[in-house]
Order: C-alpha cells, then sequence, then structure tokens
C-alpha cells in the first residue's frame, strides 16, 4: 500500500519540490491550494493529473489554513501518514503589511492541523512536520545558529512562525505527537519572484537581454545562508522518517551579502559590476564583459547592444525595499541534521545561482518573444 502525504502550500517552491520527490517514491500526495481566479499551480503543472485518471497520485483539494473545518474534513478523508505544513504568507517584508492575516495563517494555521490530527484520533498514525524558518533568529542571539540558538523575531512573519514553532514542540510533548520542525534558511529557484534570489536573477537576465536598464534594490548588505531547495525537501522527508521527532536546522553554513549575490549572479554571464557610493546613494555599474561568457550563456545577438552599456549603472537602491526592522545575518549549522539524517547538501551557491540564472535567461526569452508578438510584459518586481 502507498504511503499517503498532504502537503499544505503545494503550489509554492518547496511543495512542488516535495511533491516530485515523494511522487518518486511512490507516495500518494495529496496538496491543498488555496483558490484564486488566476491559475497558481505553474509549478506542480508537470505533475497534474485529469481528475479521471484512474490510481492518481497527485490529488489536489482547495482549502486554506485560516477555515479549520475545511482542513479538518481534508485531514480526516484522507488520513495522511504524513503531513508537511509549507503553507504561509512566507514574505516578511508583506507581513509588514498584512500582520493580521500572517498571525492567522502562520501562528495558527498551525494549531488547526495540530488540533485536526488530535481531534481525529491520528496522533498514532499521523506524522507532521512544520515548516519553520531561520528568521526565527532574527537578531542574532548567536553565529552561527543552531538549534539551540534563543529566537529573536524581527517581523510579524517571524512572530507567527514562534508560535508554529512553538505549538508543534508543545504538542509532541503534550500529545506524544510525532511533530517536527524544519528550521530552513533561505533557499532557491522556483522562488516567488519578489524575494531577492529571485528579484536578482531575473533583472540580471532581463538586462542581459535588454528588457531592463536597472534593477532597484533595498538592503544590500544584509547576509544569508542560501541553499537549494531541492537538498531541502530531502531532508524535510528524512525529518519524518525518523523513529523520534525533533526539530533540525537545515543549512550550508555559508553566508552571502546581497551585494555579492548580485556580483555573482553577473558574472554568471561573464559581466563585472563595481559598486560605488553608500547607503541610499550606492549604485552599482558594468565595468567589464568576457565577452566569450556572454555569447555562450546569453547569446551572440544581444552581445553589441550590451557591449554599448559598459559604464552605465545596473543597480540602485530604492529604501521602500528597506524593512522597519532587519535581519542582517543569518548562518546556519546543521551539523545535527548532517550527523542524524546523514543529510548532506548537493549545491553550493556557485551551482545555485549557475541553476536559476539559467532559467532565468530561457524564461525571458520566451517573454521577450511574446513582447515582440504584441503581448505586454507585465513588469512585477518588488
Ligand atoms: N525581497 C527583497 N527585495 N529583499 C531584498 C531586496 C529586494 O529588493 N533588497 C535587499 N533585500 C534583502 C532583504 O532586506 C533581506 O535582508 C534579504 O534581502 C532577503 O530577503 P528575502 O529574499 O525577501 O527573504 P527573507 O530572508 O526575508 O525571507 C525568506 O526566507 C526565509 C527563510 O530564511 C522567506 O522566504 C521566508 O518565508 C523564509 O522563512
Amino acid at each position: 500500500m502507498s504511503k499517503v502525504a498532504l502537503i499544505t502550500g503545494i503550489t509554492g517552491q518547496d511543495g512542488a519540490y516535495l511533491a516530485e520527490y515523494l511522487i518518486k517514491k511512490g507516495y500518494i500526495v495529496h496538496g491543498i491550494k488555496r483558490r484564486s481566479s488566476m491559475f497558481n499551480t505553474d509549478r506542480i503543472d508537470h505533475l497534474y493529473q485529469d481528475p479521471h485518471v484512474e490510481n492518481r497520485n497527485l490529488i489536489l483539494h482547495y482549502g486554506d489554513l485560516t477555515d479549520s473545518l475545511n482542513l479538518t474534513r481534508i485531514i480526516g478523508e484522507i488520513q495522511p501518514d504524513e503531513i508537511y505544513n509549507l503553507a504561509a504568507m512566507s514574505h516578511v517584508k508583506v507581513s509588514f503589511d498584512t500582520p493580521e492575516y500572517t498571525a492567522n495563517a502562520d501562528g495558527l494555521g498551525v494549531l488547526r492541523i495540530l488540533e485536526a490530527v488530535r481531534l481525529l484520533n491520528l496522533i498514532p498514525k499521523t506524522r507532521i512536520y512544520q515548516a519553520s524558518t531561520s528568521e526565527l533568529y532574527g537578531l542574532v542571539q548567536e553565529v552561527p545558529q543552531k538549534e539551540t540558538t534563543p529566537f529573536y523575531p524581527r517581523s510579524p512573519y517571524a512572530v507567527a512562525k514562534l508560535y508554529g514553532y512553538w505549538i508543534t514542540v508543545n504538542y509532541r510533548e503534550a500529545y506524544k505527537m510525532h511533530a517536527s520542525n524544519g528550521i530552513l534558511f533561505n533557499e532557491s529557484p522556483l522562488r516567488g519572484e519578489t524575494f531577492v534570489t529571485r528579484k536578482v536573477t531575473r533583472a540580471v537576465s532581463r538586462i542581459a537581454l535588454g528588457m531592463q536598464k536597472k534593477v532597484y534594490m533595498g538592503n544590500l548588505s544584509s547576509k544569508r545562508d542560501w541553499g537549494h531547495a531541492k537538498d531541502y525537501v530531502r531532508a524535510m522527508y528524512a525529518i519524518l522518517q525518523q523513529d523520534e521527532p525533533s526539530d533540525y536546522v537545515i543549512a550550508t553554513g555559508i553566508t552571502t551579502t546581497i551585494r555579492d549575490f548580485l556580483r555573482m549572479a553577473f558574472a554568471e554571464i561573464g559581466v563585472e559590476i563595481i559598486f560605488k557610493g553608500e547607503n541610499v546613494n550606492e549604485v552599482a555599474v558594468l565595468n567589464y564583459i568576457d565577452e566569450k561568457v556572454f555569447i555562450e550563456r546569453v547569446g551572440e545577438v544581444y552581445l553589441d547592444n550590451f557591449r554599448k552599456r559598459i559604464g552605465d549603472e545596473v543597480v540602485g537602491v530604492d529604501p521602500q525595499y528597506f524593512r522597519p526592522t532587519e535581519v542582517d545575518l543569518l548562518i546556519g549549522d546543521a551539523t545535527k541534521a548532517r550527523t542524524r539524517l546523514g543529510w548532506e547538501p548537493k549545491y553550493d551557491l556557485a551551482s545555485l545561482i549557475e541553476d536559476m540564472m539559467l532559467n532565468d535567461i530561457k524564461l525571458m526569452k520566451k517573454e521577450s518573444y511574446l513582447k515582440e508578438g504584441g503581448y505586454e510584459v507585465l513588469n512585477y518586481f518588488e
């Protein structure tokens, strides 16, 4: 008999990678997605099966973490062996604009799932993974951050996730649930367009193709520990296969500034940028092109136009992207995951950026082609 998994947030980056991973392992995967007037299943369209197909291994349900009746009904109907709670309002900056909704979905949403499992008498059967986050460390109290590092959340998002973390621990201790937290550091590349890594790789691709002149960023000095979501979903799965539930940091142990991420993304297409000025007046200028690499990665037809842009400003700072309270530095220590789960990441930052850039150059070429055909290209950078 196949195992049954339920993934909330299946249409997000991690949900899509995890669904693919579990299906390959022979699971029947159920996913919860929110109703939207637009299609929002791009990331899992390659896995989608028509409801008329027999023995489907991917089944989608409408639902929302703010609706306990809906969650309880779905969990009761499918009786999952494993629940991965990946759904959340996950944008840190947006959480300052929608703090109440964020608390409801990201905080109370976790409680609703735990309570549903308890009330349905599924505690002996169902294991629960809660997507906790490195944002819990916020104003970091220790470097690097590990499972025992005290939390200091710095946004409504992180405060809501703090509740989610502790209610998971509490239900584990109170009701002997197999419920675990994965404290994940940032990951990419099916990333939403408004998170910094994806915003950069999209913008660099568009600048290379002549679709955009410049990108405006927020705080260039903050540092993040970026890994690949493909590596991280393996850790989620491994956490639920342990005999004992527990909490784990999942990270690469390397931290990089946003400024250096920009340098590396441009370097991927053979371009050197130089940063000048300070604070809101900081800019980056195109300094040099390695034409051989540019031709190989972007294409010869784009080179002449790009050459003319040497000396142009391609990065600027716009304070609207600053956060009222910032998380300056995150770097994780995943020793516990490495030793207990045998987990090792396969990607480093360079291979992650390469993967993202290749993907975005291809995607942006398609977008620019559609534009030439008369379609408007939406500019939805945030
Ligand atoms: N989004 C964004 N846009 N961030 C920018 C920009 C910009 O233009 N310029 C600088 N940054 C900085 C932010 O101020 C922050 O310090 C850093 O880049 C990373 O921002 P995000 O990519 O938005 O991610 P995050 O670290 O705030 O949160 C993400 O990762 C967490 C896991 O560590 C989210 O995915 C969270 O949901 C997740 O928990």
